[in-house]
């Protein structure tokens, strides 16, 4: 199954190292980050994992879950976590998954056999608390993933659930962002938008970003 943007994201029950999770229980009302691993012990995952947790609180603030897998077993994850905490200098404080029979690889296409047979990629999916899937992100295994980009779309996503705004390029907190096409109606536009907005086009309208 080819997962897409606005595809349920798929259900599982695998082991990890905090027990046994049901995904779509485990989420609950949060939104959650599901990212692999292509294997235990190496060491651009290793700085992942790491970098991932000491940014907990940054998930936290935005009701983010986060959720590692590996295609290695738990036993094999919980002793990895040992040498991620001393070499990170940090606490793991989300669950890896045991995926050592790769279902949730497998259901999440994370194994892209021209790159590697066995490993996954680095795969990233962004869900939302609906369970649908916001945004996903693939990698090679030799490119380790900028966790400031993960919080950056997050927070794109979240803005613009809320308001009727898209995020330009380059965009983070607090710049300016543009106003949807489809809004026309000026009486609309003056609500919303009650900071002002240029219009550089008929098509490109900025406005600073309303919630801030
Ligand atoms: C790594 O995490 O460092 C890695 C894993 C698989 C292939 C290349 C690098």
């Amino acid at each position: 199954m080819t997962i897409r943007i606005g595809s349920i994201a798929p259900d599982f029950t695998q082991q990890s190292t905090e027990g046994s999770i049901s995904f779509h229980e485990w989420i609950g009302n949060s939104w959650a980050v599901l990212f692999s691993h292509p294997k235990d012990f190496t060491p651009v995952c290793t700085t992942e994992l790491g970098t991932a947790a000491k940014l907990k609180p940054e998930f936290d603030k935005r009701n983010v879950k986060v959720l590692a897998v590996s295609v290695d077993d738990v036993d094999s994850h919980k002793r990895w976590t040992a040498d991620i905490e001393e070499t990170q200098k940090t606490k793991l404080n989300y669950p890896i998954l045991g995926d050592a029979d790769r279902k949730v690889a497998t259901l999440y296409d994370m194994i892209h056999p021209e790159a590697n047979d066995t490993l996954t990629v680095r795969s990233v999916f962004i869900i939302d608390p609906n369970k649908k899937v916001r945004a996903t992100f693939t990698y090679p295994a030799s490119t380790g993933r900028h966790f400031d980009e993960v919080l950056r779309v997050i927070d794109s996503l979240q803005l613009t659930d809320s308001h009727s705004v898209a995020t330009p390029a380059n965009w983070t907190q607090g710049n300016d962002v543009v106003i949807l096409p489809s809004i026309q109606d000026p009486d609309v536009i003056k609500q919303k938008f009650p900071k002002g907005h240029t219009v550089l086009k008929p098509y490109l309208r900025i406005t600073p970003q309303p919630n801030k």
